[in-house]
């Protein structure tokens, strides 16, 4: 009788540790069948109550069920740990096939801006220092901004100052030609035609020519323009303020010279050229034994290129000036390829 309930007793502790998943399951599970209030405890605990020959025999198999019970828990409990870091490792192989956890972070590669947008911001700090403002034209322009307006009529030997990309189109080949801008200077003739003076912008962006590319030529390159509309502006304020950029661009101490140039949209004209940067003024290759490196256009805008645009050159008077965005870069750092610009390679790119 006590050997059957000890056999009951057995398989229903075996049948419910079959069930356990975890180690919480576990623990009460032992607390249930091997615990100090557990039927086996007392069955042994009783032992002492029985006549002796059935202590014996009970005794001894209520031993033999105690240690099989135990066993049974020990390998359970085993089981569990080795599944528990099964798991843990199945995460770490999921964690291994997205990439190694302990490897160190990647540097991401980060963009920097273009050095002809740096010299851009640059140039813009300056003037926009001196109270000028940024504004921007199309760069598919009419004929008339880019020419008319300009003082330039058709048939103009000037034309062919710029070698122009003439757009073909239902526009173009109709009263009204198109071409893309070949310098910024049209922007300044819309500005005259719809800002009220007092008026100080620069006009930045691209510009095309019909040209062959070589180290010093390419068909689009960037310029920079600068219009300057009010009472009472003279010669001065434009020496003034292009003297102030170079300063600024090129150094404190780089001497600036205007000699005179014709532009048929000002009068007088000039044109800047600063001392050169290779051999500080005693000729060398690079200034074309000048000593000089011409850097901009500038002039008086011409009475009738303000009369054109709507604003009075008798009350008004203004100065213009435009000049390139790439080859004072080029100068500044000794580039002596224009096409690297273009070239996207990173190496030439990173060094500014
Ligand atoms: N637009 C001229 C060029 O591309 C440069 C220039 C000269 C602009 C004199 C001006 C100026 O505004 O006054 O060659």
């Amino acid at each position: 009788m006590m050997q059957e309930r000890l056999e009951q007793l057995q398989s229903n502790a075996l049948r419910d540790l079959g069930n356990t998943s975890n180690v919480a399951d576990l623990e009460s599970w032992r607390v249930r069948y091997l615990g100090r209030k557990s039927d086996l405890t007392n069955i042994l605990r009783g032992l002492s109550d029985l006549p002796l020959d059935e202590r014996k025999a009970v005794g001894a198999s209520a031993n033999r069920v105690k240690a099989d019970l135990e066993e049974s828990l020990r390998q359970k409990t085993e089981g569990l740990k080795e599944e528990v870091e099964r798991k843990a490792l199945r995460g770490d192989e999921a964690q291994l096939a997205r990439g190694d956890i302990t490897l160190p972070g990647r540097v991401f590669p980060i963009g920097r801006l273009h050095p002809l947008t740096q010299t851009l911001h640059e140039m813009y700090d300056i003037f926009v220092s001196m109270g000028f403002q940024v504004v921007e034209g199309p760069e598919v322009e009419w004929d008339y901004y880019n020419f008319e307006a300009l003082n330039i009529p058709e048939e103009h030997p000037a034309r062919d100052m710029w070698s122009t990309f003439w757009v073909d189109n239902e526009a173009g080949s109709g009263e009204k030609p198109m071409l893309l801008r070949a310098h910024n200077t049209s922007v300044s003739a819309r500005v005259i035609e719809t800002m009220k003076p007092p008026i100080r912008v620069i006009e930045p962006g691209k510009v095309y020519r019909y040209e062959a590319t070589d180290a010093t030529h390419l068909s689009t390159l960037h310029q920079i323009d600068g219009l300057v509309v009010d009472k009472g502006i003279t010669m001065a304020d434009l020496k003034g303020t292009l003297y102030e950029f170079a300063r600024r661009y090129f150094g404190e101490d780089r001497k600036v010279r205007f000699r005179c140039d014709y532009f048929p949209f000002v009068e007088p004209g000039v044109e800047m050229a600063i001392e050169c940067l290779v051999c500080s003024g005693k000729g060398c290759r690079l200034c074309g034994n000048t000593g000089w490196l011409e850097i901009l256009g500038a002039g008086m805008t011409h009475p009738e290129v303000l009369r054109r645009g709507g604003i009075d050159p008798e009350v008004y008077t203004s100065f213009a000036f435009g000049m390139g965005v790439e080859r004072p870069h080029m100068l500044r750092h000794g580039i002596d390829d224009i096409r690297l610009y273009f070239g996207n390679d990173l190496r030439f790119l990173r060094q500014f």
